[in-house]
């Protein structure tokens, strides 16, 4: 990819990760589009992103809604770059997870994913091929919670296991219509999402940082942009465990908090 995609559409950016990535791609000639469903904090991630220089079009949409995230993705214009952030997390607590946040999850973890990424490949496969020889990257963000089963997190590990599973398969046809795809498997970010976990979290680096790592890895072709490479490690040693022994050991772990 040029160094600085100029066109970028990004989801969940009033908050956390998607702020940060929003700020980290903001300059002079970038016009960058945003979604959340705060408007006020929507509203401040794009001053600060237009004190950077940037051109910046806030829109709020649920990624849940396909008819506007669809309607929104057709109208951008030209996107090199389009990262599918918005996320939830939830977890079981003491209890089980609750039928209605499992749902919520998979809605705005997968479907919302879909939602912003198979409008984001048509506009794409539309678009003239970029200096880098590509019309367009997407960058799903997933999770390393996408290697391991996680007891406490069912729906939220599950869910970021399809959605990185489905963006790196589907990178191979894709790259035939000229567009790439990467799989983001941050590990523990200083964000509200985790604000709450009472469990340790190993190596957790800045909003900020993982915001570097991730367009770091886009620009660098990487299929899977996963960062920090310790914890990724352990979550593979953890994953390729016998089942039940995997499930005792993440059981030690104090739960992630419901709701
Ligand atoms: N923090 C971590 O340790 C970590 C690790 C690995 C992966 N991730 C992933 O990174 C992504 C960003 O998470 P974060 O840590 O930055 O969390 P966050 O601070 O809670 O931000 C989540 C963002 O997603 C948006 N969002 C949630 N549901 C939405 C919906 N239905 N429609 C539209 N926007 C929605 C939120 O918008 P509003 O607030 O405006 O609703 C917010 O901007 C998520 O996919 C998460 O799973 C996080």
């Amino acid at each position: 990819m040029a160094p600085r995609p100029s066109n970028v559409l990004i989801t969940g950016a009033s908050s956390g990760l998607g702020e940060a990535l929003a700020r980290a791609c903001a300059a002079e000639g970038v016009v960058l589009h945003l979604s959340g469903r705060d408007a006020a904090r929507l509203e401040a991630t794009a001053l600060s992103c237009r004190q950077l220089g940037a051109r910046v079009l806030p829109r709020v949409v649920d990624v849940r809604d396909t008819s506007g995230m669809a309607e929104w993705i057709a109208g951008a214009g030209r996107l090199d770059l389009v990262i599918a952030n918005a996320g939830i997390g939830t977890g079981t607590g003491d209890a089980t997870e609750p039928a209605a946040a499992a749902r919520e999850v998979f809605e705005t973890n997968v479907t919302g994913v879909l939602n912003t990424v198979l409008p984001a490949l048509e506009v794409m496969a539309g678009q003239d091929v970029a200096g880098d020889g590509w019309r367009g990257h997407v960058a799903v963000v997933a999770s390393i919670a996408a290697f391991v089963a996680s007891p406490s997190a069912p729906a939220y590990s599950a869910s970021k296991s399809a959605v990185q599973r489905w963006a790196e398969a589907r990178d191979a046809s894709e790259r035939k219509r000229g567009i790439r795809l990467h799989s983001i498997c941050p590990g523990f970010v200083t964000t509200p999402m985790t604000a709450s976990n009472p469990f340790p979290m190993p190596w957790i680096m800045s909003a900020d940082e993982a915001a570097r790592r991730t367009l770091d890895g886009i620009a660098a072709g990487q299929l899977r942009v996963v960062y920090p490479r310790r914890l990724y490690a352990l979550a593979r040693v953890v994953g390729a465990l016998p089942p039940g022994w995997r499930a005792w050991l993440m059981g030690l772990a104090p739960p992630k908090p419901a709701g």
